[in-house]
């Protein structure tokens, strides 16, 4: 922005005076960030879904999609890596999501984006999903940089009453109770109206108030398509062709999210933004097999370190891009959204904590090589997948963990679930989760899904074999060893583990809504 002015300064010197009133009244552009929930790899119109979008086929057509993307496997992990910039092991939020009874939010002394972007002179305001912690006032959206804050705190509730029912280990009670905020208070009068069309409206209604002279960080993390299965029955008609009921309920909710998606890029366009407008959406994570998500022809689903976990959907749509239309295959990742936007914003990034996000904005707009060169996906020691998965009987082949195989030597214990992406380079460590190849959605599974035994250390060239088929550990033991050597390198700089039992105060009777307790 400064050197665009100086130059202008000189140039007007010169004549090009037109061009100066341009530059002289150009502001840092509005940014919409539209995050879906568990929406998978093969569930947008543009990868070849049997679910239609075309709203996000045809902002992703004019922008740049991104289809070499990574997201972490885990709702609170990749919303904590968007708002920080930087890795769980970094913030000690390695293990797992927060759930609602644990006493602890991101730690405090994280500067998160919407801080950065208020220092920048934007309006910020945050519509749906949290998930980021909320036992103390201190840990809220309208305590962390956001202005507004509509939405719930934790995750899974029902699409239509807005209440979550929680199992409180510490109490071995379930209590059920609303989970809406409106900033800091409770918000009723919302009972019966569909989620995804609330979170939108809200958007809509945002967009509609916003000064064009303001700069607008409006971030949108809709309830969809998590699960519950739950959707008006308008969006479900067009699917009866679908036969599997969560697919066909998934799909419905889908559509919803799509029509949202439409609805909030019209309100910018009539609003007249939409010119100085960057959007964009992605997924939190891959889609849940077990809820009517798919991420085929991807290996493993959420909650694992494989393909299916951890790419993501997402694009970037925008009048301001340099070369709209086309899709990046290079290497992003959540955690590069801080210092692309608070880039874009004009804004500083010297006050965080060391970030491990790049920025990528040259990459998206202008098609320039990543800077990202490597990807922490994750070091879990305390992993566990619960969920039913077909082919679990089949984990490591037990004297492999026990000894770590022949990489027992590396400095690295290679039980431990972790993996790590270098070029075209995944090394995966310990056991990554669900292990299935699930099939096409209509297709059966039987024949192409084998699955060999897994090992505590694999390798595979993701370039040439994004479904993980062909491991590749024993041909080339110096990226083995390089990239163990990497792994041992990010576990002494990480964290230790936050993961608190429940706190039997965070009982919602008091205030009849979940919300801070301490
Ligand atoms: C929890 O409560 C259930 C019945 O509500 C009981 O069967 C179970 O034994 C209890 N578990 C513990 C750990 O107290
Ligand atoms: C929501 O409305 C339904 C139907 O009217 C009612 O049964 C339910 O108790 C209401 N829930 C809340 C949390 O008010
Ligand atoms: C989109 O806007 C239309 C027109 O206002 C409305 O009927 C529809 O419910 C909205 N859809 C969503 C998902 O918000
Ligand atoms: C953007 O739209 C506004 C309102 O329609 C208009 O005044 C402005 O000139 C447009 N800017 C550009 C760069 O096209
Ligand atoms: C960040 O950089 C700006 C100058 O670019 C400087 O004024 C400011 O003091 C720096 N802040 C910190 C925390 O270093
Ligand atoms: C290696 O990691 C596994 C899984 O976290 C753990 O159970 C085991 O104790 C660790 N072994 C050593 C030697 O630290
Ligand atoms: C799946 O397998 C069953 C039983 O073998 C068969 O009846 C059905 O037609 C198959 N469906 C598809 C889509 O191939």
């Amino acid at each position: 922005m400064a050197s665009f002015k100086s130059a202008c300064a000189v140039l007007t010197a010169v004549f090009f005076l037109s061009l100066c009133v341009v530059s002289a009244v150009s502001q840092p552009p509005h940014i919409v960030f539209i995050l879906a929930d568990d929406f998978g790899w093969h569930d947008v119109g543009y990868h070849s879904s049997e679910i239609k979008t075309p709203h996000l086929d045809k902002l992703s057509a004019t922008g740049v999609r991104l289809e070499n993307y990574y997201v972490q496997p885990l709702c609170t992990p990749s919303r904590n890596q968007l708002m920080t910039g930087r890795y769980q092991i970094h913030t000690g939020m390695q293990h797992q999501i927060i759930w609602p009874c644990q006493p602890y939010c991101v730690p405090l002394d994280e500067k998160l984006l919407p801080q950065l972007m208020k220092e920048a002179g934007y309006a910020t305001h945050m519509v749906g999903k949290w998930h980021l912690g909320m036992y103390k006032k201190d840990c809220l959206p309208t305590r962390r940089g956001f202005d507004t804050y509509f939405g719930y705190l934790t995750g899974s509730e029902d699409y239509f009453s807005h209440v979550r029912c929680i199992h409180i280990s510490t109490l071995n009670l379930t209590r059920c109770a609303l989970d809406l905020r409106e900033g800091e208070e409770v918000a009723t009068g919302y009972n019966g109206t569909y989620s995804t069309e609330m979170l939108s409206d809200r958007a809509v209604s945002i967009i509609a108030k916003q000064s064009p002279n303001k700069p607008l960080f409006l971030y949108v993390a809709l309830q969809a398509v998590h699960s519950p299965l739950q959707v008006p029955e308008r969006y479900v008609a067009p699917y009866a062709f679908i036969k599997d009921g969560n697919r066909r309920h998934y799909a419905g909710m889908v559509s919803a999210m799509d029509e949202a998606v439409g609805n909030i890029t019209q309100a910018l366009q009539e609003r007249g933004l939409w010119n100085n407008t960057v959007l964009v959406f992605s997924t939190d994570n891959g889609g849940q097999t077990l809820s009517g998500g798919s991420n085929w022809p991807l290996r493993g689903r959420k909650w694992s370190l494989w393909e299916g976990g951890v790419r993501g959907v997402g694009f970037v749509s925008s009048p301001l891009l340099k070369k709209p239309g086309t899709v990046s295959r290079e290497l992003i990742h959540i955690s590069d959204w801080l210092p692309t936007l608070v880039g874009l914003a004009g804004g500083k990034i010297n006050s965080t904590k060391p970030l491990d996000g790049f920025n990528v904005w040259n990459t998206i707009s202008k098609g320039f090589a990543s800077p990202r060169l490597e990807l922490l996906h994750n070091i879990d020691p305390l992993y566990n997948d619960e969920g039913p998965c077909p082919l679990r009987a089949q984990q490591l082949t037990l004297a492999d963990v026990v000894s770590g195989g022949s990489w027992a030597k590396s400095g690295f214990n290679v039980s431990i679930h972790a993996a790590i992406r270098s070029s075209n380079w995944k090394l995966l460590t310990g056991y990554p989760g669900c292990p299935n190849w699930f099939p096409r959605p209509g297709q059966n599974s039987s024949g192409s899904s084998k699955v060999e035994p897994l090992k505590s250390v694999m390798l595979f060239d993701i370039e040439k074999d994004p479904e993980e088929r062909n491991e590749v550990s024993e041909k080339f033991p110096s990226v083995v060893d390089l990239l163990l050597s990497r792994l041992r390198y990010h576990q002494s700089n990480a964290l230790p583990i936050t993961f608190p039992d429940d706190d039997p105060r965070c009982d919602p009777g008091v205030s009849g809504a979940w919300g801070p307790w301490a």
